[in-house]
């Protein structure tokens, strides 16, 4: 009896953790961008900070911004961007990438779904 109660505790617990894709609001993701992310990079095309700007990011080529400072490890990455691979950088950029400069991670899955949610809405600005 006592063992059947600890499995179906474990049953509940591991239906009740949040699940990253119903989680996703791209309103919420664009607060945590102006808070976290904004101070390196912009969202207009051609506009680079400290990082590359990140119009369009979500579909395009990994390290590939004109004028921007990238380390060799992102630069010849060969990759292009998509909700996977970002949530995988943004949870620890330095062990998704070794050698990428960026060290600003992610730890809540949550907080990374909206942030990629928020990307997905980027559009590249032809310039
Ligand atoms: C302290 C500055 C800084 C902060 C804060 C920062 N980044 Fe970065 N980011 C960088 C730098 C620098 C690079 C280039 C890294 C490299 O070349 O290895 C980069 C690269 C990236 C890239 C890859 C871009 C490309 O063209 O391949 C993405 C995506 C990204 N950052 C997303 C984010 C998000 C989302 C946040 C907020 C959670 C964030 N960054 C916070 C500095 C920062």
């Amino acid at each position: 009896m006592k063992f059947a109660a600890a499995v179906l505790c474990v049953m509940v617990g591991t239906t009740t953790l949040p699940s990253p894709s119903s989680a996703q609001d791209a309103a919420a993701g664009e607060r945590l961008f102006r808070s976290r992310c904004a101070a390196c990079h912009s969202v207009q095309s051609g506009q680079n900070r400290v990082g590359p700007h990140l119009a369009g990011i979500v579909g395009r080529q990994a390290g590939a911004v004109e004028g921007a400072r990238y380390s060799p490890a992102l630069r010849n990455l060969g990759t292009s961007w998509d909700s996977e691979a970002l949530d995988r950088f943004l949870a620890n950029p330095r062990a998704a990438v070794q050698g990428t400069t960026m060290n600003v991670g992610v730890p809540n899955a949550g907080d990374r779904a909206d942030i990629v949610a928020y990307l997905r809405t980027l559009q590249a600005l032809q310039n």
